[in-house]
């Protein structure tokens, strides 16, 4: 199966300071990836960088085609949609206008109003707080609207930014649960995420990053048995 995201030789810097050197990563359509690592490694930064936020040099390939030249919002066209650190919500509109906005680039009226219903599906909740001020949510229901407002944009490639960090267990659990039903319904997710322990329980595969490279990467299974994984990121003797 060809690639549908490939990275390669990846360099990236804030000013003189570099953040991404030589990364290399490939998603392939309907996988599930876990970027894990340490605070400051790079996760967020090489998200930006595939979402065009921030330039970068090296490959960076979609669907075959360079994405160089794209700005952020024509790669929204191409089908890659990014949930960001921190949400970046609309707090004080409500929750389908949230979600409304996701689709802002598409016009197929009926298409967008079936997949509302689809995220409504994922997260019954949303169904009932859909006019309540997003503002008003507390942090385990506002980054399912912050996921399901990225899935709005109809994506073939989904960037989640630490999805749980900050959300009560419970919520966590049904948020990983529902990324992996994302993924099984057939768009291929990137998720950047400090909790390796729960990323690695939903996904395929998994890249470390650490200090702006990529330490390590597996299957989520051989990185599960990986004695050094274990040590450092699973908290296993
Ligand atoms: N806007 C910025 N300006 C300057 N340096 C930045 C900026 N954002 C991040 N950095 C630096 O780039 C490096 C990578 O940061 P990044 O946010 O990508 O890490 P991360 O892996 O997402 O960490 P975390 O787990 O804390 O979210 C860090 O050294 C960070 O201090
Ligand atoms: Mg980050």
């Amino acid at each position: 199966m060809s690639d549908l995201l490939v990275i390669n030789q990846l360099s990236a810097a804030y000013g003189q300071a570099i953040a991404l050197e030589d990364v290399q990563l490939r998603v392939q359509p309907g996988e599930l990836v876990a970027l894990l690592g340490p605070n400051g490694a790079g996760k967020s930064t090489l998200l930006k960088v595939i979402s065009r936020a921030l330039p970068a040099r090296g490959t960076l390939q979609f669907q075959n085609q360079s994405l160089h030249d794209f700005s952020t919002e024509q790669v929204v066209g191409l089908g890659i949609c990014h949930c960001p650190e921190g949400r970046r919500l609309f707090p004080e509109l409500t929750v389908l206008k949230n979600l409304q906005l996701g689709a802002y680039l598409r016009n197929n009226r009926q298409q967008i109003v079936q997949d509302l219903e689809k995220v409504y599906a994922l997260f019954p909740i949303l169904r009932e707080r859909s006019d309540q001020i997003v503002s008003t949510l507390s942090g385990g229901p506002q980054q399912m609207v912050a996921i399901s407002r990225a899935l709005m944009g109809a994506p073939k490639l989904l960037l989640l930014d630490e999805p749980s960090v900050g959300i009560a267990h419970r919520l966590k659990m049904e948020i990983f649960t529902a990324i992996r039903r994302i993924c099984d319904d057939g768009v291929a997710i990137l998720v950047a995420e400090q909790d390796a322990q729960s990323a690695l329980q939903i996904a395929d595969r998994a890249y470390v990053l650490e200090h702006g490279t990529v330490a390590q990467e597996g299957t989520a299974a051989s990185l599960q048995e990986d004695d050094r994984i274990r040590k450092i990121y699973l908290g296993v003797a």
